[in-house]
């Protein structure tokens, strides 16, 4: 199945750059939007779109003709887009990537789901797994492997052979030493510089970076 029309999820920021980029730079048409039941706004239309109850929305956008995109916020380390996206899959939906055509990439095999914003360099031999965002403006470095569930701020530097794991955060500026290993579910305070490969759901501040200790990155993002 190759999908041209296509559902975004949410109607909040991050949907609604969706809708812009996709209409702006991309094949796709949007034709629609899809939320909870209970966030449907009254009259339930955005941008002079229908917005639909996700309880019924594979009755009204059927899977077999329709794609999905749900590009959402980092909120509780990525596992809230996380949701979403087994879900809608498990609907049956194929989940679109948007790569912005001002990205700099070297048919780097990029996953499901991925917001990929202006002015990203992915250098070759890096590999992005699915549902992963990144904002505008960074640097991934070659050799490297971005897994599920990750959101990237923007003007982060990876440098090369890093591994980032599912769920990780990074904050605007941070920069990564080559050959780190960043744990699953590890936050990045903005402008922290990772000299040494992360704990599990660690929160780092600083340069060099430091562990906060007794604070869990799942207390953050709620
Ligand atoms: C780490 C972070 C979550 C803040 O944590 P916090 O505990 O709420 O921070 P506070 O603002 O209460 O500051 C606590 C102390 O840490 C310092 N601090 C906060 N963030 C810091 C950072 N990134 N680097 C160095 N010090 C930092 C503060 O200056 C403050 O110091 P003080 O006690 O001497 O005054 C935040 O700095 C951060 O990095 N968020 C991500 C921002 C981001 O990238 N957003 C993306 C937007 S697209």
């Amino acid at each position: 199945m190759n999908v041209k029309r296509v559902v975004i999820f949410g109607i909040q920021d991050f949907a609604e750059l969706a809708w812009y980029y996709l209409g702006k730079d991309s094949p796709y048409e949007v034709v629609g939007f899809c939320v909870n039941e209970k966030y449907l706004p009254d009259p339930p239309f955005f941008h002079e779109l229908p917005v639909v109850p996700f309880e019924r929305v594979s009755q009204i956008f059927p899977p077999d003709v329709h794609g999905f995109f749900a590009p959402m916020s980092p909120k509780r380390m990525n596992r809230f887009r996380e949701e979403i996206y087994h879900q809608l899959k498990a609907l049956g939906y194929e989940l679109i990537s948007y790569v912005s055509s001002k990205a700099t990439i070297f048919n780097n095999p990029i996953g499901e789901n991925c917001f990929i914003l202006e002015d990203n360099t992915i250098q070759p031999f890096t590999t992005i797994g699915n549902n992963v965002v990144l904002w505008s403006g960074n640097h991934i470095g070659h050799h490297g492997r971005i897994m599920d569930h990750v959101s990237f701020t923007s003007h982060v530097v990876m440098s090369g052979h890093c591994v980032i794991e599912p769920y990780c955060f990074l904050g605007v500026n941070a920069t990564i030493r080559d050959g780190i290993t960043l744990a699953e579910g590890t936050f990045l305070a903005m402008h922290s510089a990772v000299t040494k490969s992360t704990s599990p759901w660690g929160v780092y501040v600083g340069s060099p970076a430091k562990i906060r200790e007794g604070v869990s990155s799942l207390d953050m993002l709620k």
